[in-house]
């Protein structure tokens, strides 16, 4: 008898803060930070940001490292590697823009 009288005052006492709190749960709002990250001029640049936006932005290509080694062949193989390894959907012809591009910018 005890035990089913504590049982529904506990139900009450939940049920009252259900009222109380749970009503007043306002939805979170997130402000995100701005999208600082931006392709720099140059040629083609409407097709690279057609092509390479989708997955990842535009700093994940330009923290790549700079000097002799990272010309038009290491662009060639990243673009190919996007298309092959991870799908991006990038036109054959799209692929001489973009190698340009980045060899051009980077
Ligand atoms: C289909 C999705 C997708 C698209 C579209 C895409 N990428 Fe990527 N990219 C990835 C993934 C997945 C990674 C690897 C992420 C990781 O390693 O954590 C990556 C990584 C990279 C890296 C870092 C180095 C490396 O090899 O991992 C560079 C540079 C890069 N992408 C350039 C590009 C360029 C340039 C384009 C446009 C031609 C492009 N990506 C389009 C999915 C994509």
């Amino acid at each position: 008898m005890k035990t089913r009288l504590l049982f529904v005052l506990l139900l009450a006492i939940v049920l009252a803060l259900i009222l109380k709190y749970g009503a007043n749960a306002a939805p979170i709002a997130y402000t995100l930070p701005p999208e600082t990250a931006a392709f720099p001029p140059g040629p083609n640049l409407e097709t690279v940001m057609n092509n390479c936006t989708g997955c990842h932005s535009a700093d994940y290509i330009f923290i790549q490292p700079t000097g002799a080694k990272f010309k038009e062949d290491f662009w060639r193989a990243e673009v190919n590697k996007m298309i092959k390894v991870y799908g991006a959907p990038i036109a054959d012809a799209d692929i001489p823009k973009i190698v340009e591009y980045l060899t051009a910018t980077h």
